[in-house]
Protein backbone atom coordinates (compact mmCIF):
# COMPACT_ATOMS: atom_id res chain seq x y z
CA UNK A 1 0.00 0.00 0.00
CA UNK A 2 0.93 3.42 -0.84
CA UNK A 3 -0.03 6.17 1.25
CA UNK A 4 1.67 9.51 2.01
CA UNK A 5 1.20 12.04 4.93
CA UNK A 6 2.38 15.35 4.46
CA UNK A 7 2.55 17.58 7.45
CA UNK A 8 4.18 20.89 7.18
CA UNK A 9 4.17 24.18 9.33
CA UNK A 10 6.98 26.36 11.38
CA UNK A 11 9.47 25.33 13.33
CA UNK A 12 8.06 24.07 16.75
CA UNK A 13 4.52 24.02 15.74
CA UNK A 14 3.93 20.38 16.54
CA UNK A 15 4.37 18.46 13.52
CA UNK A 16 7.06 16.06 14.58
CA UNK A 17 4.94 15.00 17.39
CA UNK A 18 2.00 14.77 15.31
CA UNK A 19 4.11 12.87 12.93
CA UNK A 20 5.01 10.33 15.11
CA UNK A 21 2.13 9.86 16.57
CA UNK A 22 0.43 9.25 13.69
CA UNK A 23 3.06 6.72 11.81
CA UNK A 24 2.80 4.83 15.45
CA UNK A 25 -0.96 4.48 15.03
CA UNK A 26 -1.22 3.69 11.64
CA UNK A 27 2.32 1.78 11.39
CA UNK A 28 3.38 4.12 8.45
CA UNK A 29 7.76 5.04 8.59
CA UNK A 30 8.00 8.98 9.77
CA UNK A 31 10.63 11.23 8.26
CA UNK A 32 11.27 14.80 9.90
CA UNK A 33 12.58 16.11 6.71
CA UNK A 34 14.20 19.56 8.95
CA UNK A 35 16.79 16.95 9.89
CA UNK A 36 18.36 16.64 6.46
CA UNK A 37 18.31 20.45 6.08
CA UNK A 38 19.84 20.71 9.93
CA UNK A 39 22.83 17.96 8.22
CA UNK A 40 23.11 20.37 5.31
CA UNK A 41 23.59 22.94 7.67
CA UNK A 42 26.04 21.73 10.30
CA UNK A 43 27.74 20.66 7.23
CA UNK A 44 28.36 24.33 6.00
CA UNK A 45 28.86 25.48 9.28
CA UNK A 46 31.98 23.17 9.52
CA UNK A 47 32.95 24.47 5.54
CA UNK A 48 31.80 22.12 3.61
CA UNK A 49 29.37 23.50 0.32
CA UNK A 50 25.66 23.29 1.31
CA UNK A 51 25.18 22.37 -2.58
CA UNK A 52 27.43 19.56 -2.46
CA UNK A 53 27.22 18.30 1.10
CA UNK A 54 23.08 17.55 0.66
CA UNK A 55 24.35 15.69 -2.56
CA UNK A 56 26.58 13.37 -0.49
CA UNK A 57 25.06 13.14 3.07
CA UNK A 58 25.81 10.46 5.04
CA UNK A 59 23.56 8.26 8.27
CA UNK A 60 26.72 10.04 10.45
CA UNK A 61 25.06 13.47 9.41
CA UNK A 62 22.48 12.61 10.08
CA UNK A 63 23.44 11.26 13.25
CA UNK A 64 25.02 14.35 14.73
CA UNK A 65 24.25 14.93 18.44
CA UNK A 66 24.95 18.98 17.57
CA UNK A 67 21.44 18.96 14.84
CA UNK A 68 19.00 20.41 17.61
CA UNK A 69 20.71 23.58 18.53
CA UNK A 70 20.14 27.36 17.55
CA UNK A 71 23.18 27.43 15.41
CA UNK A 72 22.45 24.67 13.30
CA UNK A 73 19.08 25.77 13.02
CA UNK A 74 19.58 28.77 11.45
CA UNK A 75 22.11 27.60 9.32
CA UNK A 76 19.88 25.00 8.30
CA UNK A 77 17.30 27.82 6.89
CA UNK A 78 20.07 29.51 5.12
CA UNK A 79 20.97 26.13 2.88
CA UNK A 80 17.26 25.73 2.22
CA UNK A 81 16.87 28.65 0.56
CA UNK A 82 19.34 27.54 -2.26
CA UNK A 83 17.52 25.30 -5.30
CA UNK A 84 20.26 23.37 -5.42
CA UNK A 85 20.13 21.71 -1.70
CA UNK A 86 16.31 21.42 -2.35
CA UNK A 87 16.87 19.49 -5.52
CA UNK A 88 19.55 17.26 -3.76
CA UNK A 89 17.33 15.94 -1.48
CA UNK A 90 14.07 15.73 -3.80
CA UNK A 91 14.54 12.39 -4.94
CA UNK A 92 15.63 10.77 -1.09
CA UNK A 93 12.02 12.42 0.07
CA UNK A 94 9.64 10.97 -2.94
CA UNK A 95 11.30 7.40 -3.16
CA UNK A 96 10.51 7.40 1.16
CA UNK A 97 6.62 9.07 0.79
CA UNK A 98 6.50 5.98 -2.19
CA UNK A 99 7.52 2.95 0.38
CA UNK A 100 5.41 0.20 0.48
CA UNK A 101 3.25 0.41 3.60
CA UNK A 102 2.59 3.77 4.33
CA UNK A 103 4.52 7.04 5.55
CA UNK A 104 4.66 10.02 7.05
CA UNK A 105 7.01 13.07 6.24
CA UNK A 106 7.27 16.49 7.85
CA UNK A 107 8.16 19.53 7.11
CA UNK A 108 7.64 22.98 4.89
CA UNK A 109 7.12 21.79 1.57
CA UNK A 110 5.88 18.28 1.50
CA UNK A 111 1.85 19.19 0.53
CA UNK A 112 3.23 21.55 -2.02
CA UNK A 113 6.69 20.10 -3.65
CA UNK A 114 7.50 17.22 -2.17
CA UNK A 115 4.54 14.72 -2.45
CA UNK A 116 1.45 17.00 -4.07
CA UNK A 117 -0.62 14.21 -4.55
CA UNK A 118 -0.41 12.60 -0.80
CA UNK A 119 -3.89 10.92 0.57
CA UNK A 120 -3.28 13.41 3.62
CA UNK A 121 -2.17 17.11 3.74
CA UNK A 122 -1.83 18.69 7.32
CA UNK A 123 -0.60 22.47 8.05
CA UNK A 124 0.21 22.53 11.91
CA UNK A 125 0.99 26.05 13.30
CA UNK A 126 0.71 28.60 16.14
CA UNK A 127 1.39 31.84 17.04
CA UNK A 128 5.14 33.16 17.18
CA UNK A 129 5.00 33.32 21.18
CA UNK A 130 3.61 29.70 21.84
CA UNK A 131 6.13 28.31 19.43
CA UNK A 132 9.10 30.12 20.92
CA UNK A 133 7.93 29.24 24.40
CA UNK A 134 7.77 25.36 23.51
CA UNK A 135 10.75 25.63 21.47
CA UNK A 136 12.52 27.79 24.90
CA UNK A 137 11.50 24.48 27.00
CA UNK A 138 13.46 22.43 24.88
CA UNK A 139 16.93 24.49 24.52
CA UNK A 140 16.07 24.93 28.50
CA UNK A 141 19.84 23.12 29.21
CA UNK A 142 21.27 25.23 26.81
CA UNK A 143 20.35 28.64 28.42
CA UNK A 144 18.98 30.31 26.14
CA UNK A 145 17.10 33.59 26.77
CA UNK A 146 13.18 33.11 25.45
CA UNK A 147 13.65 36.62 23.61
CA UNK A 148 16.36 35.15 21.85
CA UNK A 149 14.03 32.25 20.92
CA UNK A 150 11.56 33.96 19.66
CA UNK A 151 13.57 36.22 17.69
CA UNK A 152 15.03 32.96 16.25
CA UNK A 153 11.57 31.53 15.25
CA UNK A 154 10.39 35.11 13.52
CA UNK A 155 13.56 35.03 11.49
CA UNK A 156 13.04 31.41 10.59
CA UNK A 157 9.70 31.71 9.31
CA UNK A 158 9.99 34.99 7.61
CA UNK A 159 12.78 33.04 5.57
CA UNK A 160 11.19 30.22 5.31
CA UNK A 161 8.23 31.95 3.62
CA UNK A 162 9.79 34.38 1.70
CA UNK A 163 12.20 32.65 -0.18
CA UNK A 164 11.32 31.92 -4.05
CA UNK A 165 12.19 28.34 -4.20
CA UNK A 166 9.25 26.43 -1.95
CA UNK A 167 8.40 28.50 0.19
CA UNK A 168 6.86 27.39 2.97
CA UNK A 169 2.66 27.67 2.51
CA UNK A 170 -0.44 25.66 3.13
CA UNK A 171 -0.82 23.40 0.61
CA UNK A 172 -4.55 24.59 -1.20
CA UNK A 173 -6.23 21.09 -0.11
CA UNK A 174 -4.24 20.99 3.20
CA UNK A 175 -6.04 20.51 6.49
CA UNK A 176 -5.06 23.42 8.87
CA UNK A 177 -4.89 22.68 12.48
CA UNK A 178 -3.86 25.70 14.53
CA UNK A 179 -2.27 24.23 17.91
CA UNK A 180 -1.96 27.80 19.91
CA UNK A 181 -4.75 27.02 21.92
CA UNK A 182 -5.15 23.07 21.70
CA UNK A 183 -3.44 20.51 23.70
CA UNK A 184 -0.65 18.04 22.14
CA UNK A 185 -3.88 15.63 22.99
CA UNK A 186 -6.18 17.24 21.12
CA UNK A 187 -3.96 18.29 18.05
CA UNK A 188 -2.73 14.27 17.84
CA UNK A 189 -6.51 13.31 17.62
CA UNK A 190 -7.78 15.68 14.96
CA UNK A 191 -4.52 14.39 12.94
CA UNK A 192 -5.93 10.77 13.87
CA UNK A 193 -9.56 11.46 12.81
CA UNK A 194 -8.02 13.24 9.41
CA UNK A 195 -5.60 10.45 8.58
CA UNK A 196 -8.36 7.49 9.88
CA UNK A 197 -11.19 8.86 7.52
CA UNK A 198 -8.50 9.31 4.20
CA UNK A 199 -8.00 5.60 4.77
O1 LIG B 1 11.79 21.51 10.94
P1 LIG B 1 13.16 22.04 11.34
O2 LIG B 1 13.06 23.20 12.27
O3 LIG B 1 14.05 20.97 11.85
O4 LIG B 1 13.79 22.56 9.96
C1 LIG B 1 15.01 23.27 9.91
C2 LIG B 1 15.01 24.15 8.68
O5 LIG B 1 15.06 23.34 7.51
C3 LIG B 1 13.76 25.01 8.49
O6 LIG B 1 13.85 26.27 9.13
C4 LIG B 1 13.68 25.17 6.98
O7 LIG B 1 14.47 26.24 6.54
C5 LIG B 1 14.32 23.91 6.46
N1 LIG B 1 13.34 22.95 5.93
C6 LIG B 1 12.86 23.15 4.65
N2 LIG B 1 12.03 22.24 4.08
C7 LIG B 1 11.63 21.16 4.75
C8 LIG B 1 12.08 20.94 6.09
C9 LIG B 1 12.92 21.87 6.65
O8 LIG B 1 13.20 24.15 4.02
N3 LIG B 1 10.83 20.27 4.17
Amino acid sequence: MIFTVAIDGPAAAGKGTIGRAVAERFGFAHLDTGLLYRAVGARALAGDDPAAAAADLTADDLARPDLRTAAVAEAASRAAALPAVRAALLDFQRRFARREGGAVLDGRDIGTVICPDAQVKLYVTASAEIRAARRHAELAATGIALAQVLDDVRARDARDAGRSDAPMRPADDALLLDTTDLSIDEAVARALAAVGQAM
